[in-house]
């Protein structure tokens, strides 16, 4: 493998007398299609935290394009290409899609906003917020405030803030959880269709979007990584099979 974009060593996180990291050594390609799956509780949202930085381990370090960012913030960590999506909401449900992604942009490019020039008087600014609506395709919402977007759009638009963070790697935990599954389907196209350059790391319950989109996948079961491969290996893995995949069709 390349050098990993993103990495972990002798990862450990305690919550008390609780493990819910134990020497994780994970590694993500540039421009990977990987995912994590695991049982409910078996720490997969923990490892997104402390990747990102919103969690720090008791033990174990952190690489993110070759800089040790074990000790930085969230927010510092994003500076060096790392961002994500939520299972919560965390968008201003008053402005309208654009006007979201405009915001997000010009954090990123340290473009100051104000009142006084109101979203979208910067040409820069506009042109990649429409090129990232593009990517999610959400063209035809972009004038729409986001409380008036169904569930399944809104969290679209948590994917197009994330991309508007220009990352090398992108953090996806359950982007379709609680979406209607007649909507479903427009989060896992726009997962799809990611830009290539991007590391796409999901958390994913679903066995047909996981088999269907990854080439590598981890399996972490109680704080620590019990498999490792591609889909095939991972399918055909005794051990997995009997914690996690016994039910899935995969197997
Ligand atoms: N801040 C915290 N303090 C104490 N325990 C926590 C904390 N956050 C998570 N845990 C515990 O850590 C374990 C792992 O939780 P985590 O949310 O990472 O699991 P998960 O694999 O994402 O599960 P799910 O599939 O349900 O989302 C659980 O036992 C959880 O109760
Ligand atoms: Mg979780």
């Amino acid at each position: 493998m390349s050098e990993p974009i993103l990495e972990t060593r002798g990862l450990d996180k305690n919550f008390g007398a609780l493990n819910v990291a134990r020497n994780i050594n994970f590694a993500l390609a540039p421009g990977a299609r990987h995912a994590i799956i695991g049982p409910n509780g078996a720490g997969k949202t923990t490892l997104i935290n402390l990747l990102t930085g919103v969690l720090h381990p008791t033990a174990g370090s952190v690489h993110l394009a070759g800089n040790d960012v074990t000790t930085m913030t969230e927010h510092q960590r994003v500076k060096h290409g790392i961002a994500r999506t939520f299972q919560i909401n965390t968008l201003f449900m008053g402005l309208s899609v654009i006007e979201n992604l405009y915001l997000a942009i010009s954090e990123r490019m340290g473009v100051a906003t104000s009142i006084l020039r109101p979203a979208g008087s910067n040409p820069e600014v506009m042109a990649e917020a429409t090129r990232i609506l593009g990517v999610v395709k959400l063209e035809d919402d972009a004038l729409t405030e986001i409380h008036e977007l169904p569930y399944g759009r809104q969290r679209l638009v948590e994917i197009a803030i994330a991309l508007a963070l220009d990352p090398k790697v992108l953090l996806l935990d359950e982007p379709a959880a609680g979406v209607p599954s007649a909507e479903s389907h427009i989060i896992l196209d726009a997962v799809d269709g990611l830009p290539k350059d991007i590391a796409v790391l999901i958390i994913e319950h679903d066995m047909d979007v996981v088999f269907r989109f990854a080439e590598r996948i981890t399996v972490l079961v109680r704080g620590a990584i019990l498999a490792e491969g591609n889909p095939d290996d991972i399918a055909a893995d005794k051990e997995v099979q009997a914690v996690y995949l016994g039910t899935s069709s995969h197997v």
